[in-house]
């Protein structure tokens, strides 16, 4: 009787498990069906828990005009951030402008203010720190 039992449970594992690796095998099969490109090539690589993408965001905000007044984006200056490439990591580091050692969040807002007569963005905001995280992709 108990080794019937034993059958039984060993069973129930292994067709879970079967059934389980067929699910998959679906999955990434239909992972392929779009246009020969992988779904998941498609998916962001960076997503956070609430589906963000900080990279994308920081991009995305490297264009728009609404962080100042004067119709600038950080892309008027800085183009799509190539002279910014490998920057982000020289900082904290005293900065002339400033006459005092910045981060790169300090210098991010400097721009905001003098170059593009805005706001400062709050140091620990999502924004700034998609900007940030842009900044040391580049
Ligand atoms: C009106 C032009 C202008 C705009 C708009 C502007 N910047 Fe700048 N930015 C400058 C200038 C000029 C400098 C100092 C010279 C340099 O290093 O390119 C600078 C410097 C920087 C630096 C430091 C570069 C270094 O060499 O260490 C960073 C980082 C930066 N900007 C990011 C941004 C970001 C992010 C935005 C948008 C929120 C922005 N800037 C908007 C003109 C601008």
């Amino acid at each position: 009787m108990k080794m019937s039992r034993m059958f039984m449970a060993a069973g129930l594992v292994l067709f879970l498990s079967l059934s389980i690796m067929c699910t998959k095998q679906e999955e990434k099969a239909e992972e392929k069906v779009m246009g020969g490109v992988s779904t998941q090539e498609m998916a962001p690589v960076n997503v956070d828990r609430a589906g963000h993408d900080p990279i994308a965001d920081g991009k995305g905000l490297f264009t728009e005009v609404g962080l100042g007044t004067n119709g600038k984006s950080c892309a008027s200056c800085h183009k799509d951030g190539t002279d910014l490439v490998g920057k982000a990591a020289q900082y904290p580091r005293v900065v002339e402008m400033l006459q005092r050692e910045a981060s790169i969040q300090d210098v991010v807002n400097l721009c905001i203010v003098q170059a593009m007569g805005g706001e400062e963005l709050d140091v620990e905001g999502e924004k700034m720190k998609s900007l940030t995280v842009f900044l040391e992709s580049l």
